[in-house]
C-alpha cells in the first residue's frame, strides 16, 4: 500500500499559538499545510485570509494547500500566490469558468486544484482533468471542522481513480472532512493521495504522533 501524504488543516489548530502549531508541522510527517479559506458567503463561516497564509508562510517548511472555499476565487488566487501557496484550490461550485481559473493558477506557479461538494459528481471534471493537479474530494460539507465522514465518498474516489486512469493524468486525489485513523486505510485503498485531518490531528494529545499514525496506517 502506498503512503498517503497527509495535510493537517490549521483550522483545528490553536489561534493564539499558530507559529509553534507551524512548527509542530515542520518537524512532523506532514507533508502539506491545509490552510482552508472561507468567506461567509460560499460557505456559512469565516475563517482567515491573505495576512494570516503569508505569516504561516514564513515560518512554514513544507507547501501550503490552500482550500479557498469563496465566491470568485479569481479576485484572490494571485494574493494567495504571492503568500506563498504551493497548491490553490477553487470549489467546482464557485467556478462558472472553471477552466480559466485553472489557467490562472499555474500561470501564478501555483499546483492547482479543484474542490467537490458531497453532491457534485465526479465526472463533471472528465473535460478538464488534464489541466488539474489535484482534485479535492469533500467528504463532509464545507464549512466547519469536526463533522461526521460522509460514507458515499468511497464511490466517489472509485470513480475518480476510474476516470483518471482513462485520461492517463497524475492528478492526485485528496480528501477532506471527518479523516481519521479509523477511515483513513479504507480512503488509500479506494485510491486517496492526500488525506486532509483537523479535528483527528490537533485535538489529540500528541499531534505530531497522530500525524505520523496516519502517514503509516496499515
Ligand atoms: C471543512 C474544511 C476542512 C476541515 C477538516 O470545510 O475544508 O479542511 O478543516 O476538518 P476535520 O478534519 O475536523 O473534519
Ligand atoms: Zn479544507
Amino acid at each position: 500500500m502506498n503512503k498517503p501524504l497527509i495535510a493537517p488543516s490549521l483550522l483545528a489548530c490553536d489561534f493564539s499559538e499558530i507559529r509553534q502549531e507551524v512548527e509542530m508541522l515542520n518537524n512532523s510527517m506532514a507533508d502539506y499545510i491545509h490552510f482552508d479559506v472561507m468567506d461567509g458567503v460560499f460557505v456559512p463561516n469565516i475563517s482567515f485570509g491573505i495576512p494570516v497564509a503569508k505569516a504561516v508562510n514564513q515560518h512554514a517548511q513544507k507547501p501550503l494547500d490552500v482550500h479557498l472555499m469563496i465566491v470568485e476565487p479569481e479576485k484572490y488566487v494571485e494574493a494567495f500566490a504571492e503568500a506563498g501557496a504551493g497548491i490553490i484550490t477553487v470549489h467546482y461550485e464557485a467556478c462558472p469558468h472553471l477552466h480559466r481559473n485553472l489557467q490562472q493558477v499555474k500561470g501564478l506557479g501555483a499546483k492547482a486544484g479543484v474542490a467537490l461538494n458531497p453532491h457534485t459528481p465526479v465526472s463533471l471534471l472528465e473535460d478538464v482533468l488534464e489541466d488539474i493537479d489535484l482534485v479535492l474530494i469533500m467528504s463532509v460539507n464545507p464549512g466547519f471542522g469536526g463533522q461526521q465522514f460522509i460514507e458515499g465518498t468511497y464511490r466517489k474516489i472509485n470513480q475518480l481513480r476510474e476516470l483518471i486512469h482513462k485520461k492517463g493524468t497524475d492528478t492526485l486525489i485528496e480528501i477532506d472532512g471527518g479523516v481519521t485513523d479509523q477511515n483513513a486505510k479504507k480512503l488509500i485503498d479506494a485510491g486517496a493521495d492526500v488525506l486532509v485531518a483537523g479535528s483527528f490531528v490537533f485535538k489529540s494529545d500528541n499531534p505530531a504522533g497522530t500525524i505520523s499514525r496516519l502517514k503509516n496506517v496499515k
